[in-house]
């Protein structure tokens, strides 16, 4: 997909990522942008910087995403590109609190849910469309310090797999993005585990998701080692668990602890 001329939606629009990709998507030529947050005064903020459009909503709540799909629609044009983004980091085990569970589902899962149920049957109607997805390589190799992180980032690539395979045929893209550390709000306190392979800048996240746009494809790696990683859990999984133990021990007390 090209994106000049095109009319986006980036959820988690407010800071970080969602951010970056809002400011490249309109100095490549987008049509018009739509930087979507919780965060009311970041998502304006984006607007200045990009010179995009801000909408203020609730991710986890469908009722506020399909307002936002059709305001879009009516004020601004058909979506060709939805980028369900926004996330949520809540480190803790299986005793995380039930609300942590909750929000954490309806953040990292949900929320690609609503996204799809607002944006694919009209997409469908119009010959096709353009879904990326944000996870985290912690939805390939879970995460350690956080039981809500990597259980839901991985429900999240499972969603994405499976718009592919159902919608793929329909004229739908569907692309999953799964960096390791990347400098945001969200690593502010230190990248922890997510840092073995260093930090990237959102500006060079989007350096790779901009080429995996053009090129269609589904899985987007900004730290290339994580598919070496997937591929050794792929041939060994008793011994990539022993591994990954390996790296809790290492990092038990690192700042900003475990991180996705
Ligand atoms: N930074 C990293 O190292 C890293 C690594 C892998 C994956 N990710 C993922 O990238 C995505 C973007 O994160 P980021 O690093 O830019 O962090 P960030 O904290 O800078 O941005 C996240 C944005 O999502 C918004 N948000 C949170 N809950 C929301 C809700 N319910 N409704 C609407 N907006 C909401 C926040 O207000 C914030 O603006 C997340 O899904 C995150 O899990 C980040």
């Amino acid at each position: 997909m090209d994106i000049t001329g095109k009319i986006a939606v980036v959820t988690g629009g407010a800071s970080g990522i969602g951010r970056a990709l809002a400011q490249r998507f309109m100095t490549e030529g987008a049509r018009q942008v739509v930087a979507v947050d919780l965060n009311a005064d970041g998502a304006g903020e984006t607007a200045r910087l990009a010179g995009c459009v801000a909408m203020t909503a609730n991710v986890g709540r469908e009722a506020d995403i399909q307002a936002v799909v059709e305001r879009t629609e009516a004020e601004v044009g058909p979506i060709d590109l939805f980028v369900s983004n926004a996330g949520i980091f809540r480190p803790g085990g299986a005793d995380s609190s039930d609300a942590d569970w909750a929000d954490s589902w309806s953040v990292n899962l949900m929320s690609h849910v609503f996204a799809a149920r607002a944006v694919v049957p009209r997409m469908v109607a119009r010959g096709g469309g353009y879904l990326v997805n944000t996870a985290s390589a912690a939805g390939l190799l879970n995460q350690i310090g956080s039981a809500t992180y990597g259980v839901t980032k991985h429900a999240a690539v499972g969603f994405a797999e499976w718009l592919s395979i159902t919608h793929g045929d329909q004229g739908i893209k569907v692309s999953v993005l799964c960096p390791q550390a990347v400098r945001t709000a969200m690593t502010a306190a230190g990248p922890g585990v997510a840092g073995v392979d260093g930090m990237l800048e959102p500006e060079q996240l989007c350096d790779t998701v901009m080429q995996a746009l053009r090129d269609e494809t589904f899985l987007i790696l900004p730290h290339p080692q994580v598919k070496d990683y997937m591929q050794r859990k792929a041939g060994d999984y008793d011994r990539w668990l022993r591994g990954m133990r390996r790296l809790q021990a290492k990092f038990d007390g690192v700042p900003g602890g475990p991180k996705a």
